[in-house]
């Protein structure tokens, strides 16, 4: 269940205990319907969207990548990257590629098609939220 923590201008929800989210993975959590989904990259916790700025794919079910320079989570449908600190994208998503010699002619000219018309679906930015964490109740920022 989650709590609210009222704190001036903004609340901070109650979403996990510190030891449910282990380090370089991920949670999905709902906020009165608001999906977030909280990261823990080595101990420092991180909160974005879980729908992907592309075509909505739950970002949970993502990858997590950290660089010297970047702390990256990728979408597991289509792999456009994003910042998870910023939310700024970092890379499209891949609409090709896939070997379909082996699929019959029509199946190989849908999935064309298709690839064609998903090129023009636009990816935008993520949004991302503060996150504490309380005596190991991780809290996120809810904007007001
Ligand atoms: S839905 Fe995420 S890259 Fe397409």
């Amino acid at each position: 269940m989650l709590s609210y923590l009222m704190n001036g201008e903004s609340d901070y929800v109650k979403v996990a205990l510190a030891n449910e989210i282990p380090p370089r993975s991920m949670k999905h959590v709902d906020i009165g319907g608001k999906e977030i989904v909280v990261v823990n990259i080595d101990g420092q916790f991180y909160a974005i969207d879980e729908r992907c700025g592309h075509m909505n794919a739950p970002l949970s079910m993502g990858q997590i990548r950290v660089n010297t320079e970047k702390k990256i989570i990728s979408c597991p449908l289509h792999h456009a990257t994003f910042d998870i600190i910023t939310g700024q994208k970092l890379s499209e998503p891949i609409m090709s590629g896939m070997d379909m010699s082996s699929l019959p002619k029509n199946v190989q000219d849908y999935f064309k098609k298709a690839g064609e018309i998903l090129s023009y679906v636009k990816t935008n930015n993520m949004q991302t939220y503060q996150v504490i964490n309380d005596n190991n109740e991780i809290k996120v920022k809810i904007p007001a």
